[in-house]
């Protein structure tokens, strides 16, 4: 496949680094700065300097990208929520050109996804976009495989909140104090308040709304509480009674909840670091347990490259 990538951050470089590996072609990749650093001059280690010698062509402008001959434009921007732009835009242009569109970024699929359902309609293209919900984790192909038996589902769905709530509990401390260590890591948001207050892990559980009950949720339909305000004392009461504390987002009964969850200190729920699980309600054969990385470049990469492989052909 030929594909067009918007968006140069963590997973749109991963994706461009890997594509190689499951023979395809990368034919654009855009990036809000196109590589120029404030000085004017182009980062030598930058991603200008990987598409050049990758003999990727165009000047990396959204609109260079969007312009160029692909099949599958794979959708990397920041999520934004609201309207979702500008990734809702560049899903919208690849659908009218009756191509198909992979979806890293959440916003299309948890702010607009009638919308984005009903360009599909229209098109001779596919959406994909497990990579959206619990990065390297098939929870999306795994609901599809199901075929309408999964009626609910629950986890653990941000990997940044997960790694701060394991170390304050592991050491004791507030949370702005491992903040920084979790953007190291590289798994945080853009904005990582969206981590901390529950935003991120709302959206994957509003996105998993809209595929379980094939609804139109939005954010504004799911209760939210984050971490940002937890005390480490709450960790330390916890673990007097052999029990954790994590970000738990819940899908049932037509109903999306985020917030800090009481569970058992060894339970499942309670992965540790950076790992998200998900718990699949299924209709006649009990719980699926899914774990897994959740965040990072190539981890989430490898959800976009398994969406391209799972693409039909363009007729
Ligand atoms: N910031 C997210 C997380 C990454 O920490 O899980 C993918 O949504």
């Amino acid at each position: 496949m030929r594909l067009a990538v918007m968006g140069a951050g963590a997973v749109g470089t991963a994706v461009l680094e890997l594509a190689g590996e499951y023979g395809h072609d990368v034919v654009g990749v855009a990036d809000s700065s196109s590589g120029v650093v404030e000085d004017g001059g182009v980062d030598p280690d930058g991603v200008v300097s990987r598409k050049r010698k990758r003999g990727i062509v165009g000047d990396g402008t959204p609109e260079a990208v969007l312009g160029a001959d692909y099949d599958v434009l794979v959708e990397a921007t920041p999520t934004t929520l609201g309207d979702a732009e500008p990734g809702f835009s560049h899903v919208e242009r690849a659908l009218g050109r009756d191509r198909h569109a992979v979806l890293a970024n959440k916003g299309p699929v948890a702010e607009r996804y009638d919308e984005v359902r009903a360009l599909e309609a229209d098109s001779g293209g596919t959406v994909l976009f497990e990579a959206a919900v619990g990065g390297a984790i098939p929870i999306l192909s795994t609901i599809d495989d199901l075929n309408g038996q999964v009626a609910a589902a629950r986890g653990v769905l941000n990997g940044t909140a997960n790694f701060i709530l394991s170390r304050m509990a592991a050491e004791g401390i507030d949370y702005e104090h491992v903040l920084a260590e979790a953007q190291d890591l590289g798994v945080a948001e853009a904005d990582p308040a969206f981590d901390v207050e529950g935003t991120d892990a709302a959206l994957k559980c509003v996105i998993l709304a809209n595929v379980l009950y094939e609804g139109t949720y939005t954010l504004a339909d799911a209760e939210v509480e984050g971490i940002a305000d937890l005390p480490g004392s709450a960790l330390e009461l916890a673990a007097e009674d052999g029990r954790t504390i994590r970000l738990v987002g819940e899908v049932s009964d037509g109903n999306v909840r985020v917030g800090p969850r009481l569970v058992p200190e060894n339970g499942t729920l309670a992965v540790s670091g950076t790992l998200n699980i998900v718990q699949l309600e299924t209709n006649h054969a009990g719980r699926l347990n899914i774990s897994g990385r959740g965040a990072g470049g190539p981890e989430t990469a490898s959800a976009v490259l398994a969406d391209i492989g799972r693409l039909p052909e363009l007729s």
